[in-house]
């Protein structure tokens, strides 16, 4: 039993009960009338909140209706079964009456002719030597058949309604609630029906007075179920690109972007990946046939190949080995956004700069559960006097922070182009996640291309992030297009 006090119309209703006999049973067209109303969701509502009070009760009637099923909407156009097959019995000879000339003719559907038989025979047509045979009286199946069909067009109670529901989805039923109310003993002794005057919506005009302290308002019930409703909205992942943008932009950032189509040269060499590192080979990168090879400047691939064998003047004792301008001129399809970055770098090498980019980026994983060969990642970098890590770490909280994750930690990780090198991860129910890498640029990344300060710099998972965004435990869950579960995402 609710505690508060009756609405309006739940009001006018329960006044207009007390006024009947307490016997009176009252259904949703009696309310809308004595209440003078026209909306059937008044009633049904002010009926609820008197039941819910206690002051009225409530008996439901479910009742079965039955109406034409889908073969039956066919049946009613192409004819019954039955009423097919008598009218081809009847125009054939007497000789071409055997299944096989049934079977040929084709005006029932093979599967149905089990079940047409069937009903021939009950209605007295029988099989003799292999040969349909009508009785010697047919005016008793017309008629029957007559009837049959005419139940079909107008589907009630009655002695074939047993027949037809032995029968597949010529009909099919439907249930009615009819709802019934009538006045308890505490409804009956209830005083103080006069309505009151509700506000309904507390206007800026009104909040300039005193008045609206004493008015009365009407009151919500914000656990009542209402429909969703459903109208176009952007992909939620296109919502957290977009979150993430206004983000970056919010802390000062430019966005950069880039091509997905890169050499191998600025996808790994610029950034100090040595030639023969696994993540370079065949299964975590998908090479191209076309182009299968991009040129590149060549005093670019000297400083590479200078870097790479001794160190160049980084004071780097360089991976040793030789250098190849081809394996650094093959084409790919990006396997970081770091590429972006460096290539930002090496465009601006001398004007300080905090750049991110939100990009679509391939490798060769498995399909799973946390894997996609394709993703996206959240790119980053400061490059000013005094980038230092301190710097580093703080930009990541703060954008975590922003983003509704507090509880940011990082480790020490490695990456061929970094040092320090860190590994990011948030906390998510109680657990750590990693959510991707982050360090500063190694000299021998940012000396070949002439930057004079300290770089930062970040990539981190996009789709990683949207699970825990979204509750998700499974990451394909954001590419399968199932649009119950778009519809029921929040609006990000
Ligand atoms: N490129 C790294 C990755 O793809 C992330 C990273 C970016 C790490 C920048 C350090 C610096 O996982």
């Amino acid at each position: 039993m609710s505690g508060h006090p009756l609405s309006n119309p739940e009001r006018r209703l329960l006044a207009a009960m007390q006024g009947a006999d307490a016997a009176h049973q009252w259904n949703i067209e009696a309310i809308l009338e004595a209440c003078g109303w026209n909306d059937q969701a008044r009633a049904a509502g002010a009926a609820l909140g008197l039941v819910e009070a206690g002051m009225a009760e409530v008996d439901e009637t479910v009742q079965k209706n039955w109406v034409l099923g889908a073969e039956g909407k066919i049946a009613l156009e192409k004819g019954l079964l039955e009423s097919r097959l008598w009218d081809w019995l009847l125009k054939q000879p007497e000789d071409g009456r055997g299944m096989g000339d049934l079977q040929t003719a084709g005006i029932v559907e093979k599967h149905e002719t089990g079940i047409g038989i069937g009903l021939l025979k009950g209605l007295g047509i029988r099989i003799e030597k292999g040969s349909l045979t009508p009785p010697s009286e047919t005016s008793s199946v017309d008629e029957e058949i007559a009837r049959r069909t005419a139940f079909l067009s107008d589907v009630k109670d009655g002695e074939l309604l047993e027949h037809f529901k032995g029968r597949k989805g010529l009909i099919q039923s439907t249930d009615s609630t009819s709802r019934n109310w009538r006045i308890t003993p505490l409804g009956s002794a209830a005083t103080e029906l006069e309505e009151s005057e509700e506000v309904v919506e507390l206007t800026p005009e009104m909040l300039q007075g005193e008045e609206w302290r004493d008015l009365a308002f009407k009151s919500f019930d914000p656990e009542l179920k209402a429909t969703t409703p459903s109208g176009g909205r952007p992909h939620p992942m296109q919502s957290l690109i977009e979150r993430i943008r206004s983000i970056f932009l919010e802390m000062g950032f430019s966005e950069i972007g880039g091509d997905y189509v890169q050499t191998a040269g600025w996808n790994m060499d610029a950034l100090f990946i040595p030639q023969d590192h696994p993540a370079r080979e065949m299964q975590d990168t998908f090479y191209l046939t076309d182009p299968e090879s991009m040129d590149i400047e060549q005093p670019r691939l000297d400083q590479w190949r200078s870097i790479h064998e001794h160190g160049g003047d980084t004071g780097s004792s360089g991976w040793g080995g030789d250098f190849s301008d081809e394996v650094a001129k093959k084409g790919l399809l990006r396997t970081h956004t770091t590429v972006n970055t460096i290539r930002h770098l090496a465009e601006s090498p001398d004007e300080p700069c905090r750049v991110f980019a939100v990009g679509r980026v391939f490798r060769k994983e498995s399909i799973d559960r946390t894997h996609l060969p394709e993703f996206h990642q959240i790119e980053g970098i400061i490059m000013e006097p005094d980038a230092n890590l301190p710097m580093l770490v703080t930009t990541l909280k703060t954008f975590y922070e922003k983003m509704g994750y507090p509880e940011v930690r990082v480790r020490p990780a490695y990456f061929p182009y970094t040092e320090p090198s860190l590994e990011v991860e948030v906390k998510w129910r109680g657990k750590w996640l990693e959510l991707g890498g982050a360090g500063i640029f190694r000299p021998e990344v940012t000396e070949p291309l002439g930057c004079k300060w300290p770089v930062c710099a970040w990539g981190m998972g996009l789709e990683r992030l949207a699970m825990l965004v979204l509750g998700l435990d499974d990451i394909r869950q954001l590419y399968i297009s199932d649009l119950e579960w778009l519809r029921q995402q929040p609006i990000l």
